[in-house]
């Protein structure tokens, strides 16, 4: 069997045995007294998590305390009624997560122990990467970095990553960062730890970095950039606009017009024209429509056979040859399969 690569020394300039070591030592001195943190049994744990995932540490706390009073094992769990169950739910919302709760209760009763491997915990109803790795690392010592929100702002801004954190390829390389960041040795208080820094510290408009174990190992900082960090671009504004295309025929020729030279986009290229172009023209057949995207615009063009008793400027008569020896802009060639698809079914 091959060995296992070393962990690395340092991830992206931070060196990650110091990293830890603070971390460690700040969490032991900082940790909040949470009552799912005086508990190894995976139940416990599984059933703080859950209520955890949408849910303010201050609001989960006297629920928790309660449902396992009602529910003291998994095999209640697994028992309970949906009355019942929604009952005891009621007022912390997201009500799929105690029905999860109790499938997965049913399962894992089926089982006839806890799943301890992160796989089968992965499988369990309402477990993602998130929960599954908090779960076995809690639980379980299993060493996978659990990466929420507050993990990635965390990381990001440890070692200044400036990507945007909406892009699910930047999130992963983050993931991969934190579990190279992950005590190996201490799995679970590393992720609590982590998790504590972020809502206690590492917040995200603020950043308090003067109570900051790690300050002085953070790249955001040594660059002033934690406040810029992580950077979320806002998801720019779709514009929908209608838009309509006439074919104009005459003698088996398409009227069509050239950009300018100097355009500022598709500069001599050839194009149908559009309504405004021929604002006298008279529809005829509906040829179809379709789509075309530039940018954050989406058009939606409606295609038709017109009529027009005016050729304006720069308009020229184009015949079949022409057509397809010209430079046709990507609408005019959609619009020309259109026409060809029409015209000659
Ligand atoms: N958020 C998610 N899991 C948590 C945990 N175990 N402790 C505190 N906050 C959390």
């Amino acid at each position: 069997m091959r060995d296992k690569p070393a962990a690395p020394s340092e991830v992206r300039g931070v060196p990650v045995r110091k990293f830890q070591k603070r971390l460690a030592a700040w969490y032991q001195a900082n940790a909040r007294n949470l009552p799912w943190r005086h508990t190894q049994d995976p139940y416990h744990i599984w059933i703080s998590e859950i209520m955890l995932q949408q849910t303010r540490v201050a609001a989960v706390i006297p629920y928790y305390e309660r449902f396992l009073r009602q529910f003291p094992t998994v095999q209640h769990l697994a028992e309970v009624s949906e009355q019942e169950l929604l009952a005891a739910w009621s007022g912390l919302g997201y009500y799929s997560r105690a029905r999860n709760l109790r499938n997965a209760a049913r399962r894992i009763v089926e089982l006839g122990v806890f799943p301890d491997n992160y796989a089968a915990i992965r499988e369990l109803a309402g477990i993602g990467d998130y929960t599954a790795a908090a779960v076995g690392s809690i639980a379980f010592g299993l060493p996978h970095a659990a990466v929420d929100g507050n993990v990635i702002r965390v990381t990001s801004r440890v070692v200044c990553e400036g990507g945007d954190i909406g892009n699910g390829a930047v999130r992963k390389k983050l993931a991969r960062v934190a579990n190279e960041f992950l005590d190996r040795t201490s799995p679970g208080r590393h992720n609590q730890a982590m998790m504590e820094l972020g809502a206690t510290v590492c917040l995200p408009g603020e950043p308090h970095c003067e109570r900051c174990p790690v300050v002085k190992l953070c790249r955001a900082k040594a660059l002033g950039l934690e406040l810029q960090l992580p950077l979320k671009r806002k998801k720019t504004e779709i514009f929908r606009l209608d838009r309509t295309i006439l074919v104009v025929e005459n003698q088996g020729r398409l009227l069509c017009w050239q950009q300018p030279a100097d355009a500022r986009k598709m500069a001599g290229f050839w194009e149908l024209p559009e309504q405004e172009h021929l604002p006298k023209a008279v529809l005829g057949e509906a040829l179809g429509t379709f789509r075309h995207g530039i940018t954050n615009h989406v058009y939606n063009f409606q295609v038709f056979r017109a009529e027009s008793a005016v050729v304006p400027e720069r308009f020229h008569w184009l015949n079949a040859v022409e057509l397809k020896d010209r430079p046709m802009s990507t609408i005019a060639r959609k619009v020309l399969r259109l026409f060809t698809l029409v015209a000659y079914r």
